[in-house]
């Protein structure tokens, strides 16, 4: 898509979408000037589910504040070495046969098998875990009515099992704590202010919706871009002190989440157009990660640019809680990868297959061969 955006950038910066009806968003600016004003632009579209990715100031900075202390860098580097070690043991079967199937085989079970422990998930009920994650990301069948309704039932089962779910283990922590997040969240209390039981189960929802799809599909990409450059590859394994950057860049370059909605709150101009209170609006992070005002060289990948202030992880109070954790999963993957695999590449004739989401850059499958 990045070619289209790159004329709709210059030609319509900011349009009205007839069909859609929305309002899209393409330079830099003004994706910014959107992000960085919820008072304008909220995040409150979707009232069905209470969580902070949807919910604006106040109540945000209250349940941001309340999880944050689990999510610090220094928290979350300390899983380094665990991480290590899954992606060890999904990597190594693999090794032999000097094939493996990117997507189903590494970039999909890591990061759930991350959040799951990390969440303290017992090891006996990761498989159901797996399933209920899964379904919370699934797309429809077919782009019938009938799929849409079909859809939407599944994933309202689906939450309501996963809610069932979290709330046996929440009791459970209660009575007994443990030394994961559940235990900690419940125990989290700021200024006499506590989480609802509602709203921790609502919180562990959103990490296997916000958290585990976009990691594979970073992952997924970071892969893709050292396939489709192969001299990359060797760069990186000369100069692993660049693999950070990398992971910054494929953020920028290959963002796996392209738009955020927000919901205008009053009537705002915007590059000479007229929003008015109450319209949806668009925001095309993966155009204005490609801005040639603010990216010198924009349609290149470079590997140790800097400064990278790309919004592949949003930007202002709803930047990414798991960037810290995303990061590090990409990371010790790339290094893993490119230390155990030579001349990476996709297998030859494969089709490439989009994942169906206007919102997601990815791909469903990226089958990969190696010496
Ligand atoms: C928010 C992207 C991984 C949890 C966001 C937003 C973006 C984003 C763009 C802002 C949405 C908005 O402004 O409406 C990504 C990408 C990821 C990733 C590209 C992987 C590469 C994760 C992980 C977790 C996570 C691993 C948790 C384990 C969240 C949460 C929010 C969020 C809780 C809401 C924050 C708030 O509303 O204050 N993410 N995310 N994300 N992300 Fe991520």
């Amino acid at each position: 898509p990045f070619q289209v955006y790159a004329e709709l950038r210059s030609n319509t910066p900011v349009r009205y979408d007839e069909h859609r009806k929305c309002w899209d968003v393409f330079r830099y600016e003004d994706v910014q000037y959107v992000l960085k004003n919820p008072k304008l632009f909220s995040s409150a579209r979707d009232r069905a589910n209470t969580s902070m990715l949807t919910t604006d100031p106040p109540k945000h900075k209250q349940l941001r504040d309340l999880v944050n202390q689990a999510f610090t860098p220094r928290a979350i580097e300390a899983l380094a070495p665990r991480i290590q070690e899954i992606a060890d043991e999904l990597i190594t079967p693999h090794l032999q046969q000097g094939q493996m199937n990117l997507v189903d085989d590494l970039a999909t079970p890591l990061p759930v098998i991350v959040i799951a422990e990390l969440l303290g998930v017992p090891a006996e009920d990761r498989q159901k875990f797996k399933d209920w994650s899964d379904a919370l990301v699934k797309g429809a069948r077919d782009d019938s009515d009938e799929a849409f309704q079909e859809l939407m039932e599944e994933k309202k089962r689906n939450q309501q099992e996963l809610a069932v779910y979290f709330r046996a283990i929440m009791e459970e922590r209660r009575q007994q704590p443990q030394d994961d997040l559940i235990s900690l969240l419940l125990a989290a209390e700021i200024e006499g202010q506590k989480l609802s039981e509602e709203e921790l189960v609502g919180f562990c929802i959103l990490l296997l919706a916000a958290g585990n799809e976009t990691t594979t599909n970073l992952i997924t990409n970071a892969v893709r871009i050292l396939a489709e450059q192969p001299e990359l590859q060797q760069r990186l394994r000369e100069h692993p002190e660049h693999i950070a950057s990398a992971v910054e860049e494929t953020l920028r370059y290959y963002p796996p989440i392209v738009a955020i909605g927000r919901l205008a709150r009053e009537t705002v101009e915007l590059s000479g157009q007229t929003i008015q209170e109450g319209e949806q609006v668009i925001s095309w992070v993966g155009s204005a990660n490609r801005d040639g005002q603010v990216f010198e060289h924009a349609e290149q990948f470079i590997e140790d640019r800097k400064p990278n202030r790309h919004m592949g992880f949003g930007f202002g109070i709803h930047f990414c809680l798991g960037a810290p954790l995303a990061r590090l999963e990409a990371r010790v993957v790339l290094n893993t990868i490119l230390q155990q695999m030579q001349g990476i590449k996709l297998v030859s004739e494969t089709k490439l297959q989009p994942i169906q989401s206007a919102f997601v850059f990815g791909v469903k499958e990226y089958p990969i061969q190696f010496e």
